[in-house]
């Protein structure tokens, strides 16, 4: 198969060229898939993207024109497809469903305690030999109430994990997962949940239901005071009505991984530019919250999970006419 790789960084190239041991021909663009580089897969069969790649109707249709018959997601995530233009250009999609729930996971984690402990600022204050506490002060984890919202593969890692710390766990998710429940976490109403956790973690994924699921309803359900953390969609939150709450004191804390407007900022280094968006930079000017740009995925583990999987989309797809995982089926 010939393969577009859209939206390529060299750890891209080492780690899929690694798991291409079936010989497609794979094109490597840095390009993203947007309506101006769709042309750029003339002749190709199968275009491979990323989760800020453009693959609306209109990108759809062009590749449909180009002669491309799969997509094949570097994704678990697959909220930016239009599935049903997919469908209808009769174009198969491929995604990740399970790479590394432990990397996203783990990440979560990793927010959590940088947030709670401050070690990015003791970091700074340290190596200016300022060794005073004030301001450094954070609390036990253990016994403190976290809200998982989504209890997939990520969340069940995340309860797992957060159960090691002896918190108590709280779940919402349309769908209970026996094994959280199993692990001790407590399945509540959404209200609840934002009532009663001291944080509360994102897994979920973005869809019409969890699109702006933190808005300015949620911020004030939620108890004063409390962390918030995404690592799911930019969009599962409404950034303007969490930064009301950050201004206003009512949440204590914010991690992202991830960020609505993200496409224009992520995987990018603008550090010799400037940041065009001004609610991102907003966040920035808060001490108490945490960015990362969207590195949860990004473990060696997880790549190679991914590098491995999108291969064997292709291969099936060659060999049988369907990807080894397609997309659920729409609803
Ligand atoms: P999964 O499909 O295993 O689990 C998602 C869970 O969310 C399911 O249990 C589902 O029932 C639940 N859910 C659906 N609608 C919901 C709603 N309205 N409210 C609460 N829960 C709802 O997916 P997985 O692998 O756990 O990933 C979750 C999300 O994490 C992905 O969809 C993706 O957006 C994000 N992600 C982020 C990464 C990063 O690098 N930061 C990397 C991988 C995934």
């Amino acid at each position: 198969m010939r393969v577009a790789v859209f939206s390529t960084k060299a750890y891209d190239r080492r780690f899929l060229s690694r798991s291409n041991a079936d010989a497609h021909r794979l094109d490597f663009l840095e390009l993203r898939l947007s309506p101006e580089t769709a042309r750029l897969t003339q002749g190709a069969d199968a275009v491979c993207a990323f989760v800020n790649d453009d693959l609306g109707r209109a990108v759809i249709e062009q590749l449909a024109d180009a002669g491309v018959r799969l997509i094949a997601l570097r994704s678990a995530g697959f909220n930016h497809v239009d599935h049903a233009a997919a469908e209808a250009a009769g174009i198969a999609v491929g995604r990740v469903p399970a790479y590394s729930p432990h990397a996203v996971a783990e990440h979560t984690l990793a927010l959590i305690l940088t947030l709670n402990r401050k070690t990015h600022r003791a970091y700074n204050r340290v190596r200016e030999g300022n060794f005073a506490l004030e301001g450094l002060m954070g609390f036990d984890l253990r016994g403190k109430t976290v809200g998982v919202v989504g209890t997939g593969l990520i969340g069940t890692v995340l309860v797992r994990i957060l159960r090691g710390f002896d918190c108590q766990v709280v779940a919402f998710d349309p769908v209970h997962n026996p094994e959280c429940a199993a692990l001790g976490a407590r399945y509540l109403a959404m209200d609840e949940l934002l009532g009663t956790s001291d944080i509360v973690s994102l897994q979920c994924p973005l869809t019409p239901d969890t699109f702006h699921l933190i808005d300015d309803a949620a911020v004030a359900r939620m108890k004063p005071g409390a962390m918030l953390i995404n690592t799911s969609r930019g969009a599962v939150i409404d950034t303007p009505a969490v930064i009301r709450g950050l201004k206003n004191g009512h949440i204590g804390s914010l991690g992202l991984d991830v960020y609505e407007e993200e496409a224009n900022l992520f995987f990018e280094d603008l550090s010799a530019s400037f940041i065009p968006d001004d609610v991102f930079a907003r966040l920035l000017t808060f001490p108490n919250v945490l960015i990362t740009g969207h590195q949860g995925f990004f473990t060696a583990e997880a790549l190679e999970a991914i590098a491995d999987t999108t291969i064997a989309n292709i291969t099936a797809f060659e060999q049988h006419g369907a990807p080894l995982h397609p997309l659920p089926t729409r609803s």
